[in-house]
């Protein structure tokens, strides 16, 4: 079992052994509670994996792994899963560091309770917007005053780190110089994860998202806004807001937002030796784009370093695509790649 003494990395990047992943990452579930405009995640359906199998595989990997890594528990929305609160047990049992990627609307004092009980170490609220924006974009009513609440309940009442995911694009990007505001003047807030909106999420990497879709710029005024977004958060983050975006990332997104197309190619992919992702019906892959290495019912230390993961690495290297995991999960890294610890006092 990993030596769980060890300080709590926010950032993966720290952990570089050879030999084996930086993070897992758990689709536990494709249902959800919402119908973000982003997000065609609920629409998708699979069937998921028996939960006592997942339950094995995390105990092998907990045989396995050297290191207290993050199992990032992620869907759909993953408190839709009635045995989430076993994965986050497990997790915890084994040495790791148990992560719930939520959108908040159905937390409460309940399940909070639930969630430390069963060991939860690190949840991450997404936001996208100040307001009745995060509420329209994700078609929530209500749902920003209460995800503001539960920062506030969490950060006052539990040793958690209560971070923030926020997606940036043409429909939110003026307001998100201001969430940061917000967020920095609430107490014991850890810190706050940017992405760059994708096509679509589970629709596939669609040419037609960058000419028709609101959600991205097509407009140079629209462009000249998310560009400008990207700049104050860069200026924010200088000025001291824990933005866990290195700068790195964000000239890439520059890049991007300028034209998707070019992207790729100028960007080696780092997925191969980061993440082992295990997807909603249970098979293990390094990427979505490259098939599975295995699948939970393998020995993680046999598939993660076999002929199979070898044999998908080697494509993955020549792989010039740009893809969610390249622009917001293994950004182009550099010495500034290591921004904040979850502790908030970097
Ligand atoms: C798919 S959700 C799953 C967890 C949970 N349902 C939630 O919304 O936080 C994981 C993250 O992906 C982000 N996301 C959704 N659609 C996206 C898109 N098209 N581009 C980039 N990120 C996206 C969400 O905002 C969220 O932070
Ligand atoms: S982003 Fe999260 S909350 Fe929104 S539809 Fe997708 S899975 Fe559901
Ligand atoms: S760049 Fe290619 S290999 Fe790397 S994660 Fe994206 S699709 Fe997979």
């Amino acid at each position: 079992m990993p030596n769980k003494t060890k300080p709590h990395p926010y950032n993966y990047f720290d952990y570089r052994r050879e030999g084996y992943p930086r993070v897992v990452n758990i689709n536990v579930t494709l249902r959800c509670n919402l119908f973000c405009d982003m997000c065609q995640v609920p629409s998708s359906q699979a069937e998921e994996a028996p939960p006592e199998k997942l339950l094995a595989f995390f105990e092998r990997l907990g045989a396995w792994l050297p290191d207290p890594l993050m199992f990032i528990l992620t869907g759909g929305e993953p408190l839709m899963h009635k045995r989430i609160y076993d994965y986050v047990a497990k997790i915890s049992q084994i040495g790791h560091i148990p992560v719930l990627n939520t959108n908040g609307a159905l937390l409460n004092v309940e399940r909070v309770k639930r969630l430390l009980d069963a060991g939860v170490e690190v949840i991450n609220l997404s936001l996208d917007g100040v307001g009745e924006l995060h509420d329209r974009l994700r078609n929530g009513p209500g749902l920003y005053a209460g995800i503001l609440d539960i920062i506030y309940y969490l950060t006052h009442n539990n040793d958690l780190n209560v971070n923030t995911v926020m997606v940036v694009h043409a429909l939110n990007a003026h307001s998100l110089p201001e969430l940061v505001g917000i967020l920095r003047q609430m107490p014991g807030f850890g810190v706050m994860q940017f992405q760059a909106v994708v096509p679509t999420l589970a629709r596939g990497w669609s040419e037609d998202f960058f000419q028709l879709s609101p959600l991205w710029p097509r407009t140079r005024e629209q462009l000249d806004v998310v560009l400008s977004t990207i700049d104050n958060l860069e200026a924010l983050k200088r000025d001291g807001a824990k933005i866990n975006n290195p700068y790195s990332q964000f000239a890439m997104w520059r890049r991007y937002f300028t034209d998707p197309r070019e992207l790729g190619a100028s960007y080696p992919c780092l997925a191969m030796h980061n993440m082992l992702q295990v997807t909603v019906e249970g098979n293990i892959q390094l990427c979505e784009r490259h098939g599975a290495i295995g699948t939970i019912d393998d020995d993680p230390a046999v598939i993660w370093n076999g002929e199979r993961a070898q044999k998908i690495r080697d494509v993955m290297r020549a792989c010039a695509a740009t893809c969610n995991y390249k622009l917001n999960c293994c950004y182009f890294a550099d010495e500034d790649q290591a921004v904040c610890d979850l502790s908030g006092t970097s």
